[in-house]
């Protein structure tokens, strides 16, 4: 695990996302702050974390399913069982997750993203998605970036704005990595909640947390150039590899697993 070169202070004066998020999942590590801003959200807000987070499930297994035995997760959130590397473990056991999240409570709690299976491993490291070259040069320490990997992003750039270039931001990770790795990427968006748009926004903007909800057209940009597997791009809870998907359910996600060629 890789301590900040300072250590961070949790601030508690102010909200995070990372334990707003916790808050909505029905966790207990968020302070009063956090559950201003969590309770002034529509009450769509629980169901959409939770169909996020169900989405990550899906796609980790399907990813491992098909061979895949690395991972690097940004933006990964307060740890929630199962995490990414239980769920992928599970079925390849020797497999190696690489957590990053800037949030220095992520931090705090890092002990439960580290018990690994025996057989595999798993890393932490504090850091900033706009800052690629700080994690690549971390997680190329840990992860063989000779062979394919995952690089997963969920629910994270609706918390980068257009000025600090999501898009530009994902091409940088995307670009280092192997052929036949994959990007998973799961974007806020209230295309199917229009009437919630001013009010989401606003309540993450009282508690300073910019917020950068996206259309669907807005997201398909950062899978530019990138072999999108199916479903393709959908909301979060119609990406089913298996089965049908659950009719009508919305999700405030767009979703999608690509592939790079
Ligand atoms: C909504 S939570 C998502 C957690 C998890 N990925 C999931 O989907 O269940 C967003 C996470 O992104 C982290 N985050 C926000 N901005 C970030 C940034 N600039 N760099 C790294 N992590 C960031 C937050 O601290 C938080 O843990």
């Amino acid at each position: 695990m890789t301590a900040p070169s300072s250590p961070s202070r949790i601030d508690t004066s102010k909200p995070h996302p990372a334990r707003v998020y916790d808050w909505l999942l029905g966790g207990k590590d968020n302070y009063p702050v956090d559950q201003e801003v969590a309770e002034k959200l529509p009450p769509e807000a629980r169901h959409n974390a939770m169909r996020n987070r169900a989405f990550m499930h899906r796609a980790a297994a399907w990813l491992a399913e098909n061979g895949i035995d690395q991972f690097l997760d940004i933006g990964t959130g307060i740890p929630t069982r199962p995490n990414l590397h239980q769920i992928v473990q599970r079925i390849v056991p020797s497999a190696r997750v690489a957590y990053a999240d800037n949030d220095p409570i992520v931090l705090r709690h890092a002990e439960a993203l580290l018990v690994s299976s025996p057989e595999g491993a798993t890393d932490y490291i504090e850091a900033d998605v706009r800052d690629p070259a700080a994690i690549l040069d971390h997680a190329r320490t840990f992860l063989d970036f000779d062979r394919p990997l995952a690089l997963s992003m969920i629910a994270l750039m609706h918390f980068i704005t257009d000025e600090e270039d999501p898009y530009g931001l994902t091409r940088t990770l995307v670009d280092a990595l192997p052929s036949g790795s994959y990007l998973v990427l799961s974007h806020g968006t209230t295309d199917e909640h229009p009437h919630l748009a001013t009010s989401v926004k606003n309540t993450y903007r009282k508690g300073e947390i910019p917020l950068r909800m996206r259309t669907r057209a807005e997201i398909e940009p950062f899978f530019e150039g990138l072999e999108l597997v199916d479903p393709g791009l959908v909301t979060a809870t119609h990406w089913y590899r298996t089965g049908p998907a659950p009719a009508e359910e919305l999700s405030g996600f767009y979703v999608g697993v690509a592939r790079i060629p």
